[in-house]
């Protein structure tokens, strides 16, 4: 993703992402040897990633129908190691390290907008409003890697029953949790926190997308969007907000936090389609995380291989110019 530090020269717009890995890289350098002027929690970045932290407290799941058949899933290592997680830091590996800061119980998840009735939901009356449902998953990111996931939850249209919208409802927004103690390193991202992302109705009432609170039959780790985040698998991963505590319910189209930060890079709609390359590179094909060599790189498939149930949504829309 394109990414804005505070402070920072506008440089990284211009820098080829290969180069501008290596430039972080330096820069972690210099925080370790104590001369950089970012935040000293950086400092953190140089622990052990810390995924043996988190509880993994088992969820009772049930296989479904709408599981993506024939794909093997991703390890649960690479899974949890491998994220984007901006709250916990730029790198990949950074959210395994950082995101035991996390503190999710209590939790709440608020509703308002266009309801009958604002509502507030704790997170254990959430985990038992529907049975949990083992759905694997194909998940693609913007930068042009994948994984499969075996993601546990149920429709997210369920859960937006509950919440009773009114028709004037057209887009549902989905915000963040954001909490500086817990969270330092937004402190150092120029993205408007917090994390926002939404999606049209009828997208989110889709059967395929999932109010998600777990993967490989247990909680979610927290690198993953503990306790509670939306999956969305036709779209780029970023679509899929994590740490979920406000749902709202609007007439208009949401500000989104990747739209709003580049909008000529990361549309609305963000289908994942091979024939829209992002602008500072090709979609066409992915690299698949963990896979081996021979397989580490396949092509990119429109709607990420959804099209049959979720193409209809877009009959007549020019997907080029709502990418
Ligand atoms: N949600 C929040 N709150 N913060 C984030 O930085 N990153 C997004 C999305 N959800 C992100 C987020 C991006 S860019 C991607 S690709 C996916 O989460 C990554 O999900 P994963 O780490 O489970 O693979």
């Amino acid at each position: 993703m394109l990414i804005r530090k505070k402070n920072e020269i506008a440089s990284s717009e211009i820098t080829a992402q290969s180069d501008y890995r290596n430039r972080r890289a330096f820069m972690q350098g210099a925080a370790a040897a104590g001369i950089a002027t970012l935040a000293g929690t950086r400092l953190l970045d140089v622990a052990a990633p810390r995924t043996d932290v988190h509880a993994a407290t088992k969820l009772a799941t049930v296989p479904s129908k709408l599981s993506t058949p024939g794909i093997t899933p991703t390890s649960f290592q690479d899974i949890t190691t491998y994220n984007n997680f901006y709250e916990f830091g730029t790198d990949k590996s950074d959210p395994a390290k950082n995101a035991w800061r996390l503190q999710t119980r209590p939790w709440t998840v608020s509703v308002e907008g266009e309801v009958k009735k604002k509502k507030t939901f704790d997170i254990d009356t959430l985990l038992k409003l529907r049975p949990m449902e083992e759905r694997i998953y194909r998940h693609r990111c913007v930068e042009a890697w994948s994984m499969v996931i075996p993601w546990d939850g149920y429709p997210l249209a369920e859960f937006i029953k509950e919440c009773e919208p009114l028709s004037s409802a057209q887009y549902v927004q989905f915000l963040s949790y954001e909490n500086l103690n817990q969270e330092p390193w937004i402190k150092d991202i120029s993205l408007d926190w917090p994390y926002s992302e939404g999606l049209r109705m009828d997208e989110a009432m889709h059967p395929l997308t999932l109010l998600t609170f777990g993967l490989y039959g247990q909680a979610l780790p927290n690198q993953d969007g503990a306790p509670v985040r939306v999956v969305v698998p036709w779209k780029y991963g970023f679509k899929s907000a994590k740490s979920i505590v406000k749902v709202r319910f609007v007439k208009k189209q949401p500000r989104t936090t990747w739209n709003e930060s580049a909008p000529n890079e990361y549309g609305f709609y963000s289908n994942v389609n091979p024939n829209v390359d992002h602008p500072r590179w090709s979609q066409k094909y992915e690299r698949v995380i963990g896979a081996p060599f021979w397989k580490a790189r396949q092509a990119t498939l429109m709607f990420n291989g959804y099209g049959d149930q979720v193409a209809s949504l877009y009959a007549g829309m020019d997907l080029r110019k709502n990418f």
